[in-house]
């Protein structure tokens, strides 16, 4: 049996996939430039190899699949900051974009038998409807959303255009252990979650909510987005196909910081400040495609808060 390519497996989602991938007993190779990425979040394994290299560099990819042979690939590695791709767009398309073409060219080239891409809920922008199903209009406002819109209609088109099993999940709004919280754009739970623990630990912080705090979003813990990449990996039904990945449930900021006390005993000081210009009001999913293949999920926020809260 061939190998399991993760590209961006040193980062947030991707280490976690992983461990996942190592604990089916699998053997994994991790490509990552380790710009957000980290060694310390993968673990020592004689079946991982964690390579270093850039998914933009049309050579480097095709020495990778030169060196190993894959059966399925997981491509996650991106510039997952939207305010990045929005201040570099060029930079950032070779990554999200290019790096995507690349990787599905050796896949085809090498006879790689699996595909599974990692698209996002940025897709849908901010037109109004909810839950979004996975055929709804799209409105990719950033260059981010395009890159990964693109991205996706190339992996789904792969499979009815040259025979690759490939698929795409919408990720909703993931969050848990090793999401970084150091950018103003980072998730909002790893920035609430940091806030109050240093919060315990005696510091003087407090938390900003933009706008109202009324606004939804549909929270995702990590370890649902991989249980739902490793059952559209194992799915017929689901080659040429996108998923939304969510759990289809909506939690305002409001109940999200509730639930945070509730586990923490306290919380800083709470600030409101104007919603942030774009912000949209809220998200949710449509996740019946990905029940119709075996999903379900297995966390509710408040259970992967606690998870997240254990782990800190
Ligand atoms: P992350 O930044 O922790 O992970 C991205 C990984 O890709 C990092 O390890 C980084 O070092 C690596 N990488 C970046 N550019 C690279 C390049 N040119 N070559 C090789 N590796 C590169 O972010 P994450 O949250 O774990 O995101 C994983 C994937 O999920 C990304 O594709 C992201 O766009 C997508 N996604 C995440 C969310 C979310 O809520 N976190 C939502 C929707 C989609
Ligand atoms: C998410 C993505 C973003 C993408 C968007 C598309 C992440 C981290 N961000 O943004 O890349 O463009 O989906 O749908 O996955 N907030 C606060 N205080 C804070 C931080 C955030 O109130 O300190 C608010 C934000 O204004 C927003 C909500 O919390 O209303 C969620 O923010 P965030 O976690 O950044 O996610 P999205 O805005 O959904």
């Amino acid at each position: 049996m061939g190998k399991v390519l993760v590209t961006g497996g040193a980062g947030f989602i991707g280490s976690h996939l992983v461990e996942s991938l190592l604990e089916e007993g699998r053997e994994v190779v991790v490509f990552d430039d380790f710009s957000t990425g980290k060694m310390e979040n993968l673990p020592e394994n004689s079946r991982l190899t964690v390579l270093k290299g850039n998914v933009g560099e049309k050579e480097r990819v095709v020495n990778l699949f030169d060196s190993f042979k894959f059966d399925t690939v997981f491509h996650l590695a991106a510039v997952a900051s939207v305010a990045k791709s929005v201040e570099n767009p060029e930079e950032t398309h070779r990554t999200n974009f290019d790096g995507t073409m690349y990787l599905l060219d050796c896949c085809l080239k090498f006879f790689v038998s699996r595909f599974i891409f990692a698209s996002s809920a940025a897709v849908y922008g901010d037109l109004p409807g909810l839950p979004k199903k996975e055929d709804d209009p799209v409105k990719p406002q950033t260059p981010y959303a395009v890159d990964k819109y693109a991205s996706e209609r190339y992996v789904l088109n792969a499979f009815n255009l040259y025979g690759l099993k490939t698929s795409a999940l919408r990720f909703f709004n993931v969050f848990g252990p090793r999401q970084d919280p150091f950018s103003p754009y980072s998730g909002v739970v790893s920035i609430f979650v940091d806030r109050v623990l240093r919060f315990l630990n005696g510091e003087n912080v407090e938390i900003t909510i933009f706008g109202d705090g009324k606004q939804t979003r549909d929270f995702i813990y990590v370890k649902d987005v991989v249980k739902a990449l490793l059952l559209v990996e194992k799915s017929e039904a689901a080659y040429g196909k996108v998923f939304n990945t969510g759990t289809g449930k909506e939690t305002s900021l409001l109940d999200l910081l509730k639930y945070i006390e509730n586990i923490a005993g306290k919380i800083p000081p709470v600030k409101f400040a104007p919603a942030r210009k774009g912000d949209i009001k809220h998200s949710c999913a449509d996740i019946s495609n990905l029940k119709k293949i075996g999903f379900s999920p297995s966390f509710t926020v408040q259970e992967g808060l606690k998870l997240l809260f254990e782990c800190e």
